[in-house]
């Protein structure tokens, strides 16, 4: 019996060192993309993969993402006594069950692996998925729903995966692939930032998984990888061999939006997905061609 997918782990505690001056004083997480923070649709995304529980990993400067699902309890009397029934009603649909968002601070960024690692009370026995909120996804069907579909299938962990050009899978996570059936690749094994020679694939790691508890016990080693970091991808390759491994190429579409380049090209599909905006959108954009 496979255990249901019910928490989700959101690592939020990174500096955002390509996003600066932006992320000096502001989460990388609370930039907006159209008119909602980055964090705001990864949470969404979860939710609409079933997933009932949310870890926030912070750290300094990081209040605002907390406070972001907090009932603004002044500003909802406002909205109602100027009779703003639509925003209101907005804010309400958004807010999270009390008690399902705990947030654990990561005091000092030592990697993403670290950052998974100081979840490990949170996670305790149970599968998780990983949400990265700055990698935004625009997908028919939720990004984590398709990975938790593709764990009911397979059990055992699971990656969301995308080819990228050859000269590019020195900056991923890149797969090992033992067969490739498609949608689903097994996975023989994986390697962080390998130099473009040596690297086994072109097929990369997006930020999105669903894992097995036991990484953390790799995890919990601190041993220091690609970039002097404790890097989540050296914890996940010592399970092959133990637990199913298998990549999705997920259907839809990525947005790195802690690149600048990524980011503005969000903007732009965000909008052009929005009724009530995208013809203005199309006809500034050609004012620029
Ligand atoms: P990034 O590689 O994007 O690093 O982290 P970063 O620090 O956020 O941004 P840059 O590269 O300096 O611009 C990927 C994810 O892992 C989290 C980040 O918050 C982001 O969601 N992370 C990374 C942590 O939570 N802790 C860490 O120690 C490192």
């Amino acid at each position: 019996m496979l255990k249901p997918l019910r928490k989700a782990v959101l690592p939020v505690a990174g500096l955002g060192t390509r996003f600066l001056p932006a992320t000096k004083a502001t989460a990388k997480e609370m930039l907006p993309v159209v008119d909602r923070p980055l964090i705001q649709y990864a949470v969404d995304e979860a939710r609409a993969a079933g997933i009932e529980q949310f870890c926030f990993i912070t750290g300094r400067g990081k209040t605002a993402i907390v406070e972001h699902f907090d009932v603004a309890y002044e500003l909802e009397r406002t909205l109602e006594m100027r009779g703003k029934a639509r925003e209101l009603a907005e804010l309400r649909a958004q807010q999270q069950e009390p008690g399902s968002i705990m947030t654990v601070r990561q005091q000092v960024p030592l990697g993403l692996g670290h950052a998974i690692w100081c979840a490990r009370s949170f996670i305790a026995d149970e599968p998780f998925a990983i949400l990265l909120p700055d990698d935004l996804m625009q997908c028919d069907i939720s990004c984590t729903a398709q990975l938790a579909a593709a764990y009911r299938e397979t059990g055992g962990n699971v990656v969301a995966v995308e080819e990228v050009p050859m000269e590019r899978v020195n900056k991923y996570g890149v797969i090992d692939i033992e067969k490739d059936m498609g949608r689903l690749v097994s996975v023989k094994g994986l390697v962080e930032k390998p130099p473009i020679e040596e690297a086994p694939s072109n097929l990369t790691i997006i930020g999105r998984y669903v894992l097995m508890p036991e990484v953390i016990t790799h995890l919990a080693k601190m041993e220091k990888g690609a970039g002097g970091e404790i890097q989540l991808t050296d914890g996940m390759a010592k399970l092959i061999g133990h637990q199913p491994f298998h990549g999705v190429r997920y259907e839809g579409r990525r947005f790195d939006c802690g690149d600048k380049i990524g980011f503005l090209e969000a903007q732009i599909a965000f909008a052009l997905k929005r009724p009530e905006m995208a013809a203005q959108v199309r006809e500034f954009l050609k004012t620029y061609s």
